[in-house]
């Protein structure tokens, strides 16, 4: 795709109703020749908007008008480009937890939890959040501080638990670790948050207080290499989950197939949440969704499409397959 394409496409399917400051900034880009022809200068993967205007941004370019941005980034390119260098897109969403957690409270324990493409490792701690479904009651962990509540819509039969996993080990994976203790770090994770999201970036600031308190292992490596060294790790007499989000369309569909028959050979359990398209499910199994604007995700528990989920967690439409996920009868532990 040209870049003015890619960022026409940016502006009106991602940035459209979402936010009006990247809608704005990546429809003034595709139509300025000089500052294409600057990003046309990088190396396609530092030419994506979402990379580009994090970078902007993490080097002070405050939201507001086109005109602004572009003054400032020409400005500031030298600083700009590096940074489209040095970091990655990794959006950590621990909203995620809430489209995850009926799916995985199916699952029995004790757990070991081991995310593949893990960012800064948010995700990794659904036993600390609190979680309401619709309007229905607060399922908490037993704690004295207040906890990070997940606020999530539901429709169809969604198995919503009355009581937390419980998560005896827990582990991650990523190319590039993120490191909730570094202030750079906790800042890039907070630039990737859109402009008007302030909700999210609050719950962002939450949860990085939770993994403060306790940080997350973190292997740095390849989600296939790193994988069977973490699960041989893992607790024993547990039932080892591996999960992740957003990951695996940044692989190549033969390293998904990899990655799938890994998990399946080393025993484990496997629980997804993934684009449209990215998985390959039998589409008989796929209900049409219902916000195909969206580009809502598919949780999916071994590999069995159990609903669709908003991609940041607020709302969860599950199948109707009558009795739920089906039941865990492979008793896979270690
Ligand atoms: C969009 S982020 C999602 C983070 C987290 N799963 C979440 O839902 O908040 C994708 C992450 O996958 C990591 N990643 C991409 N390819 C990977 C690979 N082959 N092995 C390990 N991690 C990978 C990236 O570094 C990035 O941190």
């Amino acid at each position: 795709m040209q870049t003015a394409d890619l960022y026409r496409w940016f502006a009106s399917y991602e940035a459209r109703r979402k936010s009006p400051c990247f809608e704005a900034w990546a429809t003034g880009v595709a139509e300025d020749p000089e500052v294409l022809a600057m990003i046309d200068a990088l190396p396609p993967r530092q030419r994506q908007p979402n990379l580009l205007f994090a970078a902007a941004r993490f080097v002070g370019v405050e939201p507001g008008p086109f005109e602004e941005f572009r003054t400032a980034v020409v400005e500031r390119w030298d600083e700009v480009s590096d940074i489209t260098a040095l970091r990655r897109t990794q959006t950590n969403e621990v909203g995620r937890c809430a489209t995850l957690l009926p799916a995985l409270a199916t699952i029995p324990g004790p757990i070991s939890l081991i995310e593949v493409g893990a960012s800064a490792g948010l995700c990794l701690y659904p036993d600390r959040l609190a979680y309401r479904y619709g309007t229905g009651p607060i399922l908490a962990p037993d704690t004295e501080d207040e906890p990070l509540l997940l606020d999530c819509d539901v429709d169809g039969p969604v198995p919503v638990p009355d009581a937390l996993p419980e998560v005896v080990w827990r582990a991650g994976i990523d190319l590039n670790p993120l490191d909730v203790r570094d202030p750079d770090d906790v800042r890039w994770l907070e630039t990737l948050v859109w402009p008007e999201q302030q909700h999210r970036l609050a719950r962002l600031r939450a949860a990085v207080e939770i993994a403060r308190a306790d940080p997350p292992n973190l292997v740095a490596g390849d989600l296939v290499a790193a994988l069977p060294q973490l699960v041989a790790s893992a607790s024993e007499g547990s039932t080892v989950v591996v999960f992740h989000s957003a990951v695996l369309n940044y692989v190549t569909p033969e390293v998904r197939s990899e990655f799938i028959a890994l998990v399946d050979a080393l025993g484990c359990r496997w629980l997804s949440n993934e684009g449209p398209g990215v998985i390959e499910f039998s589409t008989a199994t796929l209900p049409p969704s219902p916000d195909p604007t969206t580009g809502l995700f598919t949780v999916a528990l071994d590999g069995t499409p159990l609903a669709y989920a908003d991609p940041h967690g607020s709302s969860l439409h599950w199948f109707d397959h009558r009795h739920g996920p089906p039941p865990d009868e492979s008793g896979r532990q270690r």
